[in-house]
């Protein structure tokens, strides 16, 4: 199984579409610009963001948890005409940067930023949203997810980064950090949760799939 194991990142790589040239910039500058790289989302699981969003077509898509633009460049490829997708980032500094590249790529019109703690922002927000990507701080999973699911339409969909948190999940809860353990409420939530189904994927760092039933 290590055998295998070892190259299995690389080879998914090498039989992905590769990065757009702006996916590439942003990927480029994350890696040059930023103390924690690792939390962009990259090409293999930006492409899996692509096709989701390309499957749903999507009006209205909300992220929380901007980081460097990547994801939210990703999800807004499958937009319908006239759509746009929200994204939050309390870190006004990075915002700024993502905005302005995303500006001189030509998809203003389609990415809209809010800057500023999420759990100030989503009770603000009046959209019905088609699809929604949480990737923020681990501790308010379980909020961000109880604050948007009435906003999101029936048959709609929630993705949730980081649900293996590094494998930690797996540890006895008394090894386990507060960020794995906040990860671990959360998937436990959503599982007792009668209002959705989800896939679990073993994908990256771990990425949940969670449909919100039309009845
Ligand atoms: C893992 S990164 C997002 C990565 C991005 N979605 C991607 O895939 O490229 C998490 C981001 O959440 C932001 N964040 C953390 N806590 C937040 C909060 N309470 N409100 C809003 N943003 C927050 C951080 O500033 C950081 O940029």
């Amino acid at each position: 199984m290590e055998l295998f194991a070892g190259g299995l990142e690389d080879y998914a790589a090498r039989y992905t579409t590769p990065e757009s040239a702006l996916l590439q910039e942003i990927a480029a500058y994350t890696q040059a610009h930023t103390s924690r790289p690792g939390m962009m989302s990259g090409h293999v699981q930006g492409m899996l963001l692509q096709m989701i969003s390309w499957m749903i077509r999507p009006m209205h898509i909300l992220e929380i948890g901007t980081f460097t633009g990547y994801s939210a460049v990703c999800l807004a490829a499958g937009l319908q005409p006239g759509g746009y997708l929200i994204t939050i980032d309390r870190d006004a500094a990075q915002h700024q940067q993502a905005r302005e590249r995303i500006t001189r790529a030509g998809l203003a019109d389609r990415i809209r930023f809010l800057t500023g703690p999420a759990l100030d922002i989503l009770p603000t927000l009046r959209e019905r949203f088609d699809l929604v990507f949480i990737d923020a701080d681990k501790e308010h999973y379980v909020d961000y997810y109880e604050l948007v699911i009435d906003r999101v339409r029936p048959g709609g969909f929630i993705l949730a980064d980081n649900v293996l948190f590094h494998g930690e999940v797996l540890l006895p809860e008394s090894r386990q950090s507060k960020a794995a353990k906040a990860i671990q409420r959360f998937t436990t939530h959503v599982a007792a949760d009668a209002r959705v189904e989800q896939v679990l994927l073993t994908v990256r760092d771990g990425l949940m799939l969670i449909r919100k039933k039309a009845s």
